[in-house]
C-alpha cells in the first residue's frame, strides 16, 4: 500500500526533529511493507522567507491531496515582530482551519523510567496517562469581532470567543469516543460561572452524555483543572476543552512527562473511532526552539511519537504504530537520553543518534 505524506519541516529545530521521524517512518515501511511518499514545502518563517507568507496557497492544495501532513515547528526571533505584517504563526493558525482540524489529541503520558526527570515529586506523576482533546478551529483564535482601533481614549483591541452548537458537539463527541477507547471518564473542562459559551459547552456536554451512557462525565472549571493537573494528575483520563483553554492547559500537562521534548499531537479532520482513517497533521508539541537548532541537540521522541499517531489515525496502521512506540519505550528502557530529560548514569545521544536507535529498534 502507497500513502503520500506532506512534509512540513518548518523552522528552528523542526526540520531536524522531522528528519529523524521520517527515518523512523522509513524503517517501518521496510519492516512492514507500507510505501511512504512524502512530499516536502515551507511553512511559517521559511515559507515567509521563501514564498512572502506563512503559508503558500498551493502547499495547501498539496496537503489536501494527501493522507496526512507531518509537522516540525514554526517560529523564531528572526520574524518575531508583533506588529509584523506576516507571522509564523499564522501559517499553522492557517493550516488547522483550511484543513479543517477541529481534534487536537494531545496525549500526556509519564513513562515509568522518566518519573524522576520531572519537577514535581514523582508519586505525584507516577501513572500519568491522560489525553487533552482541544478544539482547534474556532474559540478566541478565530472568534469575530476580532480586531484594534484607535479610539478618543487611547487603543482598544478586540477577541471573540464564539461556538456554535454544531462546533462543540462534535469535539465533546470526539472526547466521548476517546474516553471510551480508553478508561472511560471524560472531563469537559469550561468557565460556565463566567461565560456565555462555556454555559452552551456545558449544557451540549450534558445532553451528548446521555447518548454515551459507558463514560463518566464530569465538569470541570478551568482554573480549577489548572490546580488539579499538578495535584492528582493520574486522576485525569480524557479532558476536553476550548481552543485558548487546551493552549494553556496543554503546555501545564506536558511538564508532568519532564520535557515538551517527548509529547506528540494529532489534529484531525474527522472525529476517531476505531477502524476508521482520517486526514491529520502531526507535530510534537514543542516549538521551534531556535537556539537549540543546527547543534544535534533537539529531542525528536515527540516528533517520532507524533509519527506513531499520524500510522494509528490518518493510515490505519496500528500495529506499527504501536512498534514505534515501543521502539522509544526500548530506547529509553535502555538508558539512552537527550539533553533535556538527561540524568546521572544515563547515555546521551544527540539528535540523529537518537533517531538511528529507534529506527533500528523498528526493523
Ligand atoms: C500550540 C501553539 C500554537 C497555539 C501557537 C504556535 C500558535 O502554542 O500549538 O499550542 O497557540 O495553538
Ligand atoms: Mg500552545
Amino acid at each position: 500500500m502507497k500513502y503520500e505524506i506532506a512534509v512540513l519541516p518548518g523552522d528552528g529545530i523542526g526540520p531536524e526533529v522531522v528528519a529523524e521521524a521520517v527515518k523512523v517512518l522509513e524503517a517501518v515501511g521496510r519492516k512492514f511493507g507500507p510505501e511512504f511518499v512524502f512530499r516536502y514545502d515551507d511553512v511559517g518563517g521559511a515559507a515567509i522567507d521563501k514564498y512572502g507568507v506563512a503559508l503558500n496557497k498551493d502547499t495547501l492544495k498539496m496537503c489536501k491531496r494527501t493522507r496526512a501532513v507531518l509537522l516540525g515547528a514554526v517560529g523564531g526571533p528572526k520574524w518575531d515582530d508583533p506588529l509584523g505584517k506576516v507571522r509564523p504563526e499564522d501559517g499553522l493558525l492557517a493550516l488547522r482551519k483550511g484543513l479543517g482540524l477541529f481534534a487536537n489529541l494531545r496525549p500526556v503520558k509519564v513513562h515509568p523510567v522518566l518519573v524522576d526527570s520531572t519537577t514535581l515529586k514523582p508519586d505525584v506523576v507516577r501513572g500519568v496517562d491522560l489525553l487533552v482533546v482541544r478544539e482547534l478551529t474556532g474559540g478566541l483564535y478565530f472568534g469575530r469581532p476580532k480586531r484594534r482601533w484607535q479610539t478618543t481614549r487611547g487603543r482598544r483591541a478586540v477577541d471573540s470567543m464564539a461556538y456554535s452548537e454544531a462546533e462543540i458537539e462534535r469535539i465533546v463527541r470526539a472526547g466521548f469516543e476517546l474516553a471510551r477507547s480508553r478508561r472511560r471518564k471524560l472531563t469537559s473542562v469550561d468557565k460556565a460561572n463566567v461565560l456565555e459559551s462555556s454555559r452552551l459547552w456545558r449544557q451540549i456536554a450534558t445532553e451528548l452524555s446521555a447518548q454515551y451512557p459507558d463514560v463518566e462525565l464530569q465538569h470541570q472549571l478551568v482554573d480549577t483543572c489548572a490546580m488539579r493537573l499538578i495535584q492528582r494528575p493520574a486522576e485525569f483520563d480524557v479532558i476536553v476543552t476550548e481552543n485558548t483553554f487546551g493552549d494553556i492547559l496543554t503546555d501545564e500537562a506536558s511538564m508532568l512527562a519532564g520535557s515538551m521534548g517527548m509529547l506528540p499531537s494529532a489534529s484531525l479532520a474527522g472525529i476517531p473511532r476505531e477502524g476508521t482513517a482520517i486526514f491529520g497533521l502531526y507535530e510534537p508539541i514543542h516549538g521551534s526552539s531556535p537556539k537549540r537548532a543546527g547543534q544535534n541537540m533537539a529531542n525528536p521522541i515527540a516528533t517520532i511519537l507524533s509519527g506513531a499517531m499520524m500510522l494509528r489515525y490518518s493510515l490505519g496502521l496500528s500495529a506499527e504504530a504501536e512498534a514505534v512506540e515501543h521502539a522509544v519505550s526500548r530506547v529509553l528502557e535502555d538508558g539512552y537520553r537527550t539533553y533535556d530529560i538527561m540524568s546521572d548514569g544515563m547515555k546521551k545521544l544527540g539528535t540523529r543518534e537518537m533517531g538511528d536507535l529507534i529506527a533500528a529498534r523498528v526493523a
